[in-house]
C-alpha cells in the first residue's frame, strides 16, 4: 500500500495506457484510503484500497508440442471469422465440445489449487500450460490475436484478460482464473474467481453474487426462451446488491472459433430478440463490479481494469442448450472431476 504518485508527474501521461494526465486519470483513486466514486458519505472514511494491481514481468513464450492440433491463430495470431458455422450442433459436435470442456474443468481444478500468497500468476500459467498439454490439448489463448499467455489472471480491479506475469498473490486478493482448451477440434471455455487467504468481507459479498448470477443467468436457458432474458435476470441480481454489470465484454457462442455468435450480454438488451434454441452452445461470464461498470485497458492492449479500481469478479461456464434446458459442459460434477465450489 502506499500513495504512488511519487513515480508520476500530474502532468506526465496515466501508468494505466489511458492517454489522459494521471490527475485527470487514476490519480485520485491511487490515493490509499479514498472512497470508491460514488461511495455513500458515510462509506468514505472507512473504505481504504491497497495499492492498485501494476504490470509485472511477462515471461517468455511458452511452447507447445508438435503432435498437439493447434486453432487456425496459433501460427498468425489473426483468428478467421466464424460465420460459415451454424449455431445449432450436431450430437457429434457436441460430444466433442463435451471433452474440450472436460479438459478445460480439469486444467483449472489443478490450477486453482496452487492458489496461495505468495505464489506468482506466472507459476499459475505454467501449471495450466502443462495441464492443458497433457490432456493432448492447445491452450486456447496463445498466441489469440497476439495474447502472450495460455491462461487469463484478473486480481482485484483487473476486470478480464490479465497477462499471468511475476506479480506474487497478496493475502486478501481475488484472481479470477480463466482457462480455454482447443481440443477434438473444439473450444471449451472455464473461469472461477479464486480467494487467495482472508478476503475482506464486502469483497467475498461481491465473489458470492457474481457466483449466483451466473448460476441465475443459466436458470433462464430452455428452448423457446428470450436470449435478452439471460441479462435480465443477471443485472437485477446485481444491480440489487449495489453492484454493476461489465458491458463491454460479453458472452460468445464458442465451438470451431474461440469465439463466434450469439453475442450474450450480462444485461438487458431490449434491441436482442434472438429466442435460444436446442442445440446453441455458448458462453456465459457475467463480470461484476463494486463499483463503476466502465473500465480501462492497460497499454498492454489486454487488461482491463475498473476505472475507478473497485473490485471486479467473474465467473464463466459453457453450455448448451437442450431439448428440456440446459446442459452446462464445464461442470465439476457432471464431468465426474472434483467437485467445484
Ligand atoms: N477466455 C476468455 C473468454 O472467456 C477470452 C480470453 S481471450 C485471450 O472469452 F486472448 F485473452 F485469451
Ligand atoms: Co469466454
Ligand atoms: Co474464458
Amino acid at each position: 500500500m502506499g500513495k504512488t504518485a511519487g513515480k508520476f508527474g500530474v502532468n506526465d501521461p496515466c501508468w494505466c495506457g489511458s492517454g489522459r494526465k494521471y490527475k485527470r486519470c487514476h490519480l485520485s483513486s491511487d490515493q490509499v484510503g479514498t472512497a470508491a466514486i460514488g461511495a455513500p458519505r458515510a462509506a468514505q472514511a472507512t473504505i481504504e484500497r491497497r495499492a492498485p494491481i501494476r504490470p509485472g514481468i511477462v515471461s517468455p513464450r511458452r511452447a507447445v508440442p508438435e503432435g498437439i492440433a493447434r486453432p487456425e491463430y496459433a501460427d498468425t495470431g489473426r483468428p478467421e471469422e466464424s460465420q460459415e458455422f451454424c449455431y445449432v450442433r450436431s450430437r457429434e459436435e457436441i460430444a466433442r465440445l463435451r471433452r474440450a470442456c472436460r479438459a478445460a474443468r480439469e486444467v483449472l481444478e489443478l490450477t486453482k489449487r496452487e492458489v496461495a500468497a505468495g505464489v506468482r500468476t506466472d507459476a499459475l500459467d505454467a501449471i495450466a500450460h502443462e495441464a492443458c498439454i497433457a490432456r493432448g490439448g492447445y491452450p486456447s489463448p496463445l498466441n489469440y490475436m497476439g495474447y502472450p499467455k495460455s491462461i487469463c489472471t484478473s486480481v482485484n480491479e483487473v476486470i478480464c484478460h490479465g497477462i499471468p506475469d511475476s506479480r506474487p498473490l497478496e493475502d486478501g486478493d481475488i484472481v479470477n482464473i480463466d482457462v480455454t482448451v482447443y481440443l477434438d477440434g473444439m473450444h471449451g471455455d472455464v473461469s472461477e474467481t479464486v480467494l487467495v487467504g482472508n478476503v475482506a468481507p464486502e469483497h467475498r459479498k461481491l465473489v458470492d453474487v457474481t457466483r449466483e448470477c451466473l448460476a441465475l443467468g443459466i436458470s433462464r436457458v430452455r428452448p423457446g426462451a428470450p436470449l435478452s432474458d439471460i441479462g435480465g435476470a443477471i443485472e437485477r441480481h446485481a444491480t440489487s446488491f449495489g453492484f454493476s454489470v461489465v458491458r463491454e465484454f460479453v458472452g460468445h457462442g464458442i465451438g470451431e472459433r474461440f469465439h463466434m455468435g450469439p453475442q450474450v450480454p450480462h444485461y438487458f438488451d431490449r434491441e436482442i430478440t434472438t429466442k435460444l434454441r436446442s442445440g446453441m452452445v455458448f458462453t456465459l461470464e457475467p463480470m461484476i463490479n463494486e463499483g463503476t461498470w466502465r473500465h480501462v485497458l492497460w497499454d498492454d492492449r489486454w487488461t482491463a481494469v475498473t476505472a475507478d479500481l473497485g473490485r471486479s469478479a467473474q465467473f464463466e461456464h459453457t453450455l448448451v442448450v437442450t431439448d428440456d434446458g440446459v446442459e452446462v459442459l464445464t461442470l465439476a460434477a457432471a464431468n465426474g472431476t472434483d467437485a467445484a465450489q
